[in-house]
């Protein structure tokens, strides 16, 4: 990745409200980000969060109601004509349905933003149509229509013509969203290949944590026009402090179907006194071996694992593990107050809620589900 120092993009106190005949939306609220030069920064929410309205304040398709967006050091709310669509070359964007023109050759469809204020000749537009087709790995295609693409594909033609202008922002708008999760994987590495090997700053909008978990270095949460909980990548999924990100991250890693096979288990439904069902989680090298051996050596507290998950964020593994831990008196609390102190996030499950919240939430899907 490069190197993430200098602010490329400032949001201040943005909001958004869109005003309708019968009601007032707040889209945004009091948004502050910045993101650096260099980031893969996510932002993850539901659908309706507000993801989008705030991408499009970041290049002005959508003006903010309040606050200031500052790219490269230029205030956008100044411009206007000519320097707003200077400004906006700077800024790429790709979208979910790729957006591609589907009676023009894939070579223009690439070509099609040098047509319009580009200083480059025919030749060279064309040579340049040819490195980026080149760049997303479809030299052999400039000659094809859209309709004989795979979807994976027609994002590399969104990606490279997003990039025909040297941008150095890459706004990614749900751009793996209709796309198998193989194909997902490949485009998301593409991503970072080109933030790694152009120094591209992305911006990556999804509603899947698994995206943000492949390729960010930072990752905000957005409900409700807000965002609820940002931060660097390891630190939030070894420490999510907000339900929603807990929701996202155990979803994203599987945690949350491992727990529900658990506490329908009839021991983990029946545990006795000194007895806790806990999910330990950690960042790096916080190995856990050593750590489950001294729970017997020192305070003579027995692990019963009941699943565990290793993955690599950032090169470094983050660890889940689900345990029962038993022991005599407050042994387990005493042993779990020592592990917390290791820098391990210690998370007790309360079998009967958590349960309980199960019951809830299949209630209410099936409820969505007949409606
Ligand atoms: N142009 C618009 N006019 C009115 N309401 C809008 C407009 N665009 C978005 N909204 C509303 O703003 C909220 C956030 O939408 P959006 O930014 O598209 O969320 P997301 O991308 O997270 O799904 C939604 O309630 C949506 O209905
Ligand atoms: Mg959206």
């Amino acid at each position: 990745m490069a190197e993430a120092t200098s602010p490329i993009i400032e949001l201040k106190d943005i909001d958004v409200t869109f005003k309708e005949a019968d009601r007032t939306v707040k889209a945004v609220k009091d948004v502050n980000l910045q993101v650096n030069k260099g980031d893969i920064y996510g932002i993850v929410g539901y659908s309706g969060a507000g993801k989008s309205t705030l991408v499009r304040v970041i290049n002005q398709l959508q003006r903010q109601s309040k606050g200031t967006v500052t790219v490269s050091g230029q205030n956008l709310g100044n411009l206007s004509g000519k320097n707003l669509r200077q400004a906006r070359t700077k800024i790429g964007m790709i979208f979910q349905h790729f957006n591609l023109m589907n009676e023009r050759t894939i070579g223009d469809n690439v070509l099609f933003p040098l047509l319009l204020g580009s200083k480059l000749t025919r030749k060279e537009k064309q040579a340049k149509v040819d490195e980026l087709l080149d760049l997303v790995g479809l030299a052999d295609k400039k000659n094809d229509y859209p309709a004989q693409l795979s979807g994976g594909q027609k994002q590399r033609v969104a990606i490279a013509r997003a990039l025909a202008n040297d941008p150095e922002i890459l706004i990614s708008d749900e751009a793996t969203s209709a796309l198998d999760p193989k194909t997902t994987g490949a485009i998301l590495e593409l991503l970072k290949h080109l933030n790694e090997t152009l120094g591209l700053t992305v911006v990556l909008i999804t509603h899947e944590m698994q995206a943000v978990k492949a390729i960010c270095n930072k990752v905000a949460v957005m409900q409700s026009g807000e965002i609820i909980e940002r931060g660097d990548l390891l630190t939030i999924f070894s420490n999510p402090t907000e339900q929603l990100t807990k929701e996202f991250i155990e979803t994203s890693s599987q945690i949350d179907s491992a727990l529900a096979n658990v506490v329908e288990q009839a021991t983990v439904q029946n545990l006795g006194a000194g007895e806790q069902l806990v999910v330990l989680s950690y960042a790096g090298d916080s190995t856990e071996a050593p750590l489950i051996a001294q729970l017997y050596e020192k305070f003579h507290v027995t692990p019963n694992i009941l699943f565990g998950n290793v993955e690599i964020l950032q090169n470094t593994p983050v660890g889940t593990l689900g345990l029962v831990l038993s022991g005599v008196g407050d042994a387990v609390e005493t042993a779990l107050a020592y592990v917390a102190q290791q820098g391990v996030h210690v998370r007790r499950i309360n079998v009967a809620e958590y349960r309980a919240e199960l019951a809830r939430k299949a209630a209410a899907n099936n409820e969505e589900a007949t409606v």
